[in-house]
Formats: structure tokens, sequence, C-alpha cells
């Protein structure tokens, strides 16, 4: 399908459990419609990497597979949905997470962050991603992912050509994530249970929640994703 980088998208929010994919789809958003990524995992790990106020706080709590508190979280995407780069839309990743993270965001939206003469300046197109508990498990233990370009892998469903090393030309070796031992993926998982479950209630009550089987491969999950954002521009 031929990239569509000039029109306005808005904001699409991708909901789903640790290890749905919700990082492996905002990529390819992210490339055929040219809007970024913003999400509030990777963006805390870069807090955690240079050692901020904000990261050295978020660094035990992520280590422990909690939820950051939402007045720091909330914070932090405002400052991200204000760069310029966020005029046209963004794929939100891991946000909201909490009912009060959904609230704001609706506040947020009510003010029109983005261009106002962009015609999808309407509520997001919230997708969540299912997939079933088991194969979670496999996806979180199973996942790599390249420091240098970001890109994600799979030991089990989609290893790199060569053993733990990134495909691409840089040949980057690929690292686990600190907070997928097994022992802090039960944590993650009742979190998205208890406090993540409610906002996806949320939007289902307003009628605003598209689910998708995210048990496919990823280009059929990818394809259902772009028909759904085509479907609301049609
Ligand atoms: P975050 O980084 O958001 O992690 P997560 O929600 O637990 O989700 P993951 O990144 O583990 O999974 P994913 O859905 O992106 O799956 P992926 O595409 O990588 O959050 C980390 C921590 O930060 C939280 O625990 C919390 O502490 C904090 N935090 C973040 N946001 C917060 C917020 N809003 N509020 C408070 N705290 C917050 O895929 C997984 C694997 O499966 C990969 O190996 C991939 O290759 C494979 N895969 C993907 N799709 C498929 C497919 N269709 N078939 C086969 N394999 C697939
Ligand atoms: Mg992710």
């Amino acid at each position: 399908m031929a990239q569509e980088t000039s029109r306005c998208v808005g904001p699409v929010v991708l909901l789903g459990p640790p290890g749905a994919g919700k990082g492996t789809q905002s990529k390819r958003i992210m490339e055929h419609y040219g809007i970024p990524q913003v999400s509030t995992g990777d963006l805390l790990r870069d807090h955690v990497d240079r050692g901020t106020e904000l990261g050295l706080i978020a660094k035990a709590v992520m280590a422990r597979g909690e939820l950051v508190s939402d007045d720091l979280v909330c914070h932090m995407v405002q400052q991200r949905l204000m760069l310029p780069d966020c005029k046209r839309g963004y794929i939100l990743d891991g946000f909201p997470r909490t009912a009060a993270q959904a609230g704001w965001l609706d506040a947020l939206l009510e003010h029109e962050l983005f261009d106002k003469s962009c015609p999808t300046k309407a509520w997001p197109i919230v997708i969540r991603l299912d997939v079933d508990y088991n194969l979670l498990l496999l996806r979180i233990t199973g996942r790599r992912s390249c420091p240098t370009c970001g890109r994600i892998y799979n030991v089990h469903f989609q290893p790199p050509r060569v053993d733990e090393v990134c495909d691409e030309p840089h040949g980057t070796k690929l690292v686990a994530r600190n907070d997928d031992r097994l022992e802090v993926i039960q944590p993650r998982l009742t979190a998205f249970r208890e406090q993540t479950r409610p906002v996806a209630d949320y939007y289902e009550r307003t009628g605003r929640l598209i689910s998708v089987n995210g048990d496919q491969s990823v280009d059929s999950v990818t394809d259902e994703i772009f028909k759904i954002i085509e479907d609301r521009h049609a």
C-alpha cells in the first residue's frame, strides 16, 4: 500500500495488554501515515536511560511492573504532543492506561491540542488488540529489540536473520527489556487487568472502542488497523 504522509489522521490510541503488539503495529502505522509513535513506555525508558528526575522515579516503579503515577505520565505526554510532528496526528501506544489518564486525554482533546485546520480533530480512533493470555507470555519472553533503531523481534515468531543481531545494516546486538523477566510479567498483567481494562470499558460504553484480533499474523493485524483508519476518513 502506498504511503499516506500528507493528510490529517488525528489521534490513534492502541490499547492492549503487555505483548499484544502495540509497539509493532505503531511502527507500521507510523511508516504508512507519517505520524509519530508516542509510546509512554519508550518515553519513560528514555528518561530512565538519561537519568532524569522522572527517570529515577520511573525506574523503580517499572522494575516492579507497576504503573507510573498519572500526574507524571500525563505531563510527559502533554510535552510530547506539543511538538510540531504531532500536528497531523499521532499514535498513543500504551496511553491512556488508567481511567484518570483517559479523562485527562478527553479534556486535552476538547481544547484541540493540534492544528485547528485538521478535519480530524474529533475523538481518537481507539483500537484494542486482543491476544490470548498464553500467547502473551511467549511474546513477552521471546521479545528482543534493537537499541539502535528500535526494531522489535521475537525469537519464536519474528527472529532476526542472524541470531540476536539486528537485520538493519548497523547490525547492533539485540537486547531483552529489563521488565520482560518472568517475575515482572505477572504484575504487569495484573496492572493491565485492574487498571487498564476499565479504560477499554470506558471507550466501549461511549461507543468508541474497536477490537481487533491480535492473534493473527503481524500483516493481517496491520491490514485491519489500516482499514479502520481508512473507514474513519472515508
Ligand atoms: P510499555 O512499554 O507500554 O509496555 P507494555 O504495555 O507492557 O507493552 P509491551 O511493550 O510489553 O508490548 P506491546 O504491546 O508493545 O508488544 P510488542 O509490539 O513489543 O510499558 C512499560 C512500563 O512503563 C509499564 O509497565 C509501566 O510501568 C510504564 N508505563 C508505560 N505507560 C504508562 C502509562 N500510560 N501510565 C503509567 N505507567 C506507564 O510485541 C511483543 C512481542 O510480540 C514482540 O516480540 C513482537 O515481535 C511479537 N509480536 C507482535 N505482534 C505479533 C503477532 N501478530 N504475531 C506474532 N508475534 C507478534
Ligand atoms: Mg510496547
